[in-house]
């Protein structure tokens, strides 16, 4: 089924791509070309002009067949049903009103038969506005009917403020690739009929033809770079992408077909192009036929290519975009700055691959001359090239995993990270140490510092490192791997976990001072006050500077009582205060009694809350893991970053209210500098 749609998305993509370029050739380049050829060649030309226009009947009636079958097997592909029993007029019909594909593709036949009725039912044009106005009006048809497929393609999926951008480049893509790919085989034809009758006027015909298309070819080569790599970067956004997932790979092969294609081209244009045009110079009509016959062949050997982007093409729309596919990395090694620029040398090595790629540039460049010291030149070029690149590049390698690139779909929330810790403390806690120091009791007396989890290095892995470690262990070392033991998700938690374990040992030094850069992401998490609908950390994003407190009774009564009084001094300031009981959540309203409070109490939800706020507990002052405190109060910011936090009984600390007023207002004042924290470790 997959081959059969692949052929037929093929078979549509070449009718449309002959139908775009009969016209634009017949208009841009087959005219102006004929009348260089001054009255004697005016009968070819309507020869020409005939042909192509039964060319443009045929690729008309093909697009057509093939519409039908595509939606033929969208029907079965939606259905569920084999081919056979798909085909009922129930499920067509449902798809043709019911689908965004079914109205696209209604809007695409109704082109096609505008086009079908001024194709086969035109009189014969009267004079040259009528002929300029049929070949007009079946440029713009054919290019609506090609357009219109990127509304049927990745790009109508594309959300968000890409969406236009994506859409109006891959339409100019298509539109850009037919007037290129579908000219060649009428530049082709021409050619041809040149070379067989090699008179002045034909050699007219044939130079004005190859000027204009080199040029035409130019502008759509242009077009196609720059809309490719608008859509490349949308659909693919990076390298893993493009070398971890079919979609990516598919693209390398038709990138790969298309740079022999534009090799082809280039050749066309700086070589032949040139001496076709240059005066014969006494060489005679001979070498002019030998170039028509290189010319011809070139351009046959270009459709070919283009035959087969347009296969790959096919193909690349019925594979989800990268974007959307996990990658798996081919390779053991991958290249980071960060986790090696602290190496001596790193920049040393970058300096001198960068310095020796530059003196190999130039002495390749010194090559183009001509002289005896050209095979010097070339040699130095490239053995500077091969020696000196690849030195930044070992300087630069760490070790890499299939799953390096692979995302986490489980997003960092409290959710997540709680049940991590409760998965670490059972599974890895007796190696690792109860706080991540790597000083648990089964591997005390094992030097090995990669065990501490709270040092920086974890942090400088990806969480697809992370994931295979967990997954596979790390060889040659006690680590063991826990694919059998914990599933997928298990050992996303425990990463999320890891990741919020990071994060608090780099947070110790957070104070009731706000940190001048936010960089500390607050895990989101759900949580209900008992009555009504719940709510979301994240839900005062961009609305509100969050103060979570998180309480024990009796203790913290009179704090609550202080800040229940100046609720509204807060609120002005631009806080909202959220509050979390650390221990029995399940009566916690009949434990405050008549002390109603006027902010909201997460009565549901504050397990995971404060089993993953406590982990942001280590401080300076405390070497090691300090006790669980029995109060704890932070701030986050509009962004959802955690700025500042008091523990009692710190000093200064919040229980001075104007200190919290004057953070908050601090943060209040603050343009947002940094992006929205990812839900999603990296
Ligand atoms: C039997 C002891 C043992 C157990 C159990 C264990 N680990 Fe490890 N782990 C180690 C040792 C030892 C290393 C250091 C390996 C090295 O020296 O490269 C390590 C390394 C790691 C690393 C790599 C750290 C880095 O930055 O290089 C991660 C991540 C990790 N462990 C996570 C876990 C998690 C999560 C669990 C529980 C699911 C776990 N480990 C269970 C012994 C253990």
């Amino acid at each position: 089924m997959t081959a059969l749609t692949i052929a037929v998305r093929f078979v549509h993509l070449g009718s449309l791509t002959l139908l775009i370029g009969a016209f634009a050739f017949l208009l841009l380049v087959g005219r102006p070309a004929f009348r260089k050829g001054g009255a004697e060649r005016a009968l070819d030309f309507e020869r020409f002009d005939r042909l192509l226009l039964v060319l443009a009947e045929w690729s008309l009636l093909i697009a057509f067949a093939s519409a039908l079958a595509w939606l033929g097997l969208q029907a079965t592909v939606a259905s569920g049903l084999p081919l056979g029993q798909a085909l009922t007029l129930k499920t067509v019909g449902t798809i043709l009103t019911g689908t965004h594909f079914g109205r696209v593709w209604e809007v695409r036949l109704a082109l096609i038969a505008l086009l079908a009725w001024f194709l086969f039912f035109r009189e014969r044009e009267q004079d040259e506005r009528d002929w300029t106005a049929v070949r007009l009006e079946g440029v713009l048809l054919a290019g609506g009917l090609a357009s219109a497929l990127a509304w049927a393609g990745h790009a109508a999926a594309t959300e968000g403020s890409a969406r236009l951008t994506h859409l109006a480049a891959d339409a100019v893509h298509l539109l850009a690739a037919g007037v290129w790919l579908g000219g060649l085989c009428p530049l082709a034809v021409l050619l041809a009929w040149a070379r067989r009758s090699p008179d002045a006027s034909w050699t007219a015909v044939a130079q004005e033809a190859t000027r204009r298309f080199s040029l035409l070819g130019l502008v759509s080569v242009s077009v196609l770079t720059l809309t490719g790599t608008v859509n490349g970067w949308i659909l693919v956004g990076g390298i893993p992408p493009l070398l971890g997932t079919p979609y990516g790979r598919l693209l390398l092969v038709k990138l790969g077909l298309l740079l022999p294609l534009i090799g082809l081209a280039a050749w066309n244009l700086l070589r032949l192009k040139p001496a076709l045009l240059a005066p014969p110079d006494g060489v005679g009509g001979g070498s002019r036929i030998a170039i028509l016959r290189r010319l011809t062949r070139t351009a046959v050997a270009e459709a070919s290519l283009g035959a087969a982007v347009l296969l790959v093409v096919g193909a690349l729309g019925i594979t989800p975009p990268a974007l959307h596919d996990q990658p798996t990395w081919p390779f053991a090694f991958r290249l980071s700055w960060d986790a090696n620029k602290d190496v001596p040398g790193v920049r040393l090595a970058i300096g001198a691959g960068v310095a020796g790629a530059l003196l190999g540039a130039a002495a390749l460049g010194c090559a183009t001359v001509r002289g005896r010291h050209r095979p010097w030149a070339i040699g130095a070029g490239l053995a500077l090239w091969a020696g000196v690149i690849p030195v930044p590049f070992t300087y630069l390698a760490v070790d890499a995993f299939p799953t390096t690139y692979v995302r986490t779909p489980i997003p960092y929330q409290a959710i997540s990270i709680a049940s991590g810790a409760r998965l670490y403390q059972l599974n890895c806690a007796g190696c690792h140490g109860e706080a991540g120091y790597g000083d648990g009791p089964v591997i005390r007396g094992v030097a090995s510092t990669r065990a501490d989890l709270t040092a920086a290095h974890t942090a400088l892995h990806t969480a697809g490192d992370l994931f295979w470690w967990l997954s596979h262990g790390i060889p040659g070392t006690l680590m063991p791997g826990f694919q059998g033991h914990l599933t997928e998700q298990d050992r996303w938690d425990l990463i999320n976990f890891l990741r919020s374990l990071a994060a608090a040992e780099q947070a110790r030094a957070l104070t009731p001072l706000a940190e001048p850069t936010p960089w500390f992401a607050a895990p989101d998490f759900a949580f209900g006050t008992g009555v009504g609908t719940g709510q979301a950390l994240k839900d005062y994003r961009g609305r509100a500077i969050v103060h979570l407190v998180l309480f024990t009774l009796p203790r913290s009564i009179p704090r609550l009582e202080q800040l229940d009084a100046a609720a509204e001094k807060i609120a002005r300031a631009g806080a909202r205060t959220v509050a979390v009981p650390m221990r029995d959540a399940a009566w916690i309203y009949r434990k405050l009694g008549s002390r109603a409070v006027t902010f909201p109490v997460a009565a549901e939800g504050s397990e995971e809350i404060v089993a993953t706020y406590t982990v942001f507990r280590r401080t300076l002052a405390a070497e090691g893991l300090p006790a669980v405190p029995a109060h704890m109060e932070f701030l986050v910011d509009r962004q959802g970053y955690i700025r500042a936090r008091w523990i009692p009984p710190e000093r200064p600390g919040w229980d001075e209210l104007s200190r919290l007023l004057a953070e908050i207002e601090r943060l209040d004042k603050e343009v947002p500098r940094a992006p929205a924290p990812d839900e999603h470790v990296h």
